[in-house]
């Protein structure tokens, strides 16, 4: 064993996992929830809702969030580097690829792991903006209490959690741990 019970042998890192936040079950639900909110919110948009979505920490929200919307949908994908590599700061969004179809006069539903900071909805929702949809509308499935700047805004909401780095359910540290069913607690700590 590791002297960090939650990584395999000789990739011993400087932190850990330390509690989980969110179990399996509670997500379930809640992504239920909001699933429930966003289709009676679309239920009378005539040619399918875009659901724009922010890689790679979206994946798993995204793939259990549209197999429960009874919604006619495309799916389009943005890139956006924030946190580099092994560290829990951010080093500012920065947009690294966008694919997506036509989204003038079109309704889009942007969709975030976490709203921590701010910084990368800023910068995705300006690029939405600048495509003219008929509508734009954001939801995360978390949302850092009091952090985000009142000029970020978001419609749907699955948990408001306190301020710590969190793993699991999509979200890494270091591109580790998106595999985790749970939303869990990860704390820097010495090697
Ligand atoms: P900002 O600060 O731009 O952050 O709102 C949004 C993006 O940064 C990543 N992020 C996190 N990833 N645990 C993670 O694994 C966290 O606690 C965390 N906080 C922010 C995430 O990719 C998100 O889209």
């Amino acid at each position: 064993m590791s002297a960090h019970a939650d990584v395999p042998d000789g990739v011993a890192r400087p932190g850990r996992i330390d509690r989980v936040l969110i179990s399996a079950t509670a997500l379930e639900e809640r992504v239920h929830g909001l699933a429930h909110e966003i289709a009676r919110t679309y239920a009378v948009t005539s040619d399918g809702l875009i659901i724009v979505t922010v890689l790679s920490g979206s994946l798993v929200f995204l793939a259990d969030l549209i197999r429960k919307l009874p919604l006619m949908l495309r799916i389009g994908l943005v890139t956006v580097s924030s946190y580099p590599g092994g560290t829990t700061r951010s080093a500012g969004a920065k947009l690294l690829t966008s694919s997506y179809p036509e989204l003038q006069n079109r309704d889009v539903l942007l969709v975030d792991d976490i709203l921590d900071t701010g910084g990368t909805l800023r910068l995705v929702q300006r690029e939405i903006r600048a495509a003219v949809p008929r509508s734009l509308r954001t939801a995360v499935l978390l949302r850092k209490t009091g952090k985000a700047p009142p000029d970020v805004t978001v419609d749907f909401v699955g948990f408001d959690i306190e301020d710590v780095f969190v793993v699991g359910y999509g979200l890494d540290y270091d591109g580790l741990y998106r595999n985790l069913p749970h939303i869990a607690e990860w704390r820097p700590g010495n090697p």
